[in-house]
C-alpha cells in the first residue's frame, strides 16, 4: 500500500497540523549550503577544496572528470554501493544505469571520478552546483575518497562560474554529513518526512 508521505521543513507552519492528524515523522534529513564570495575565507575554503584532491593524488589515486566512456563502471559502483546506506522517503536514491550516464552531459549533469587504476572507487555527480549524490565503493571508505570526488566536481564548477553549492541527505547517514562538513558545507536546513500508520 502506497502511504501518504508529506515532506516539510521543521520550520513549516503545516507540520502541527499534521502530527496533530496523526502523521508521524518516519525520516530525517538535512540540507546544506557553501558559497563562494570572494572573502578571504573563499579562499581558505578553495584551499580546503584543492587539499582534498591533492592528498588523494599524492595517495595514487586518478582524480578526473567522467564521461560517456566511463558509463559501464558508475553503474556498476552505483549498483555495489547502497545496500547498508540510511534513506529517508526525502532521499530515495534511484539506480544509476549506464543508459542514464549516457545521458548525462546532455541534463548538464558533470560527474568526477576517483580511480586506483583502472577501477572506478569514487564518484560525486551534480549539475551546476546542485549536487545530486556522492557514492565510494563499500571497501575504499573513510580514506578520503569521498572529499576528494566532492571538491573536484565542486572545483570543476567554480573554473565554469558556479558560486553557490546545495546538497541534502539522510540524517541518520552520519558519513555523508560528516564529509559534507569536512569539505566546508553549512547545514542550513532540517527536513522531516511524514507518514501516517
Ligand atoms: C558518504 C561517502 C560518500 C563518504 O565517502 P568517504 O570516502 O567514506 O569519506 P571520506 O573518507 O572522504 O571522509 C570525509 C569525512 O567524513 C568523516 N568520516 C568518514 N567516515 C565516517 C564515519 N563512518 N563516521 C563519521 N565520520 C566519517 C571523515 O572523518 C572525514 O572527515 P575529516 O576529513 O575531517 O577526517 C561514503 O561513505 C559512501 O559512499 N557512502 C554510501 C553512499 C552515500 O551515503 N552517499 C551520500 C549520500 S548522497
Amino acid at each position: 500500500m502506497l502511504l501518504e508521505t508529506h515532506v516539510l521543513q521543521d520550520t513549516d507552519p503545516d507540520l502541527p497540523a499534521l502530527l496533530a492528524d496523526g502523521f508521524e515523522v518516519v525520516g530525517e534529513s538535512w540540507g546544506a549550503e557553501f558559497v563562494i564570495d570572494g572573502g578571504a575565507e573563499s579562499t581558505a575554503s578553495l584551499e580546503r577544496l584543492r587539499g582534498f584532491v591533492e592528498t588523494a593524488r599524492a595517495a595514487g589515486l586518478e582524480i578526473r572528470e567522467l564521461d560517456a566512456r566511463d558509463a559501464a563502471a558508475i553503474e556498476s559502483l552505483d549498483a555495489e554501493s547502497w545496500v547498508d546506506v540510511p534513506t529517508t522517503p526525502a532521499t530515495v536514491h534511484v539506480p544509476v544505469s549506464a543508459l542514464d550516464v549516457r545521458d548525462w552531459a546532455t541534463r548538464g549533469r558533470r560527474a568526477f571520478g576517483a580511480l586506483d587504476g583502472d577501477r572506478l572507487v569514487g564518484l560525486c555527480v551534480g549539475a551546476a552546483g546542485d549536487n545530486d549524490f556522492v557514492v565510494v565503493a563499500p571497501d575504499q571508505r573513510g580514506r578520503g575518497i569521498g572529499g576528494a570526488v566532492v571538491a573536484a566536481w565542486m572545483l570543476g564548477a567554480i573554473e565554469a562560474g558556479e558560486r553557490s553549492f546545495s546538497a541534502g541527505g539522510a540524517l541518520q547517514n552520519a558519513r555523508s554529513l560528516a564529509m559534507i562538513r569536512a569539505v566546508g558545507f553549512r547545514v542550513t536546513e532540517r527536513w522531516l518526512s511524514l507518514q501516517r500508520p
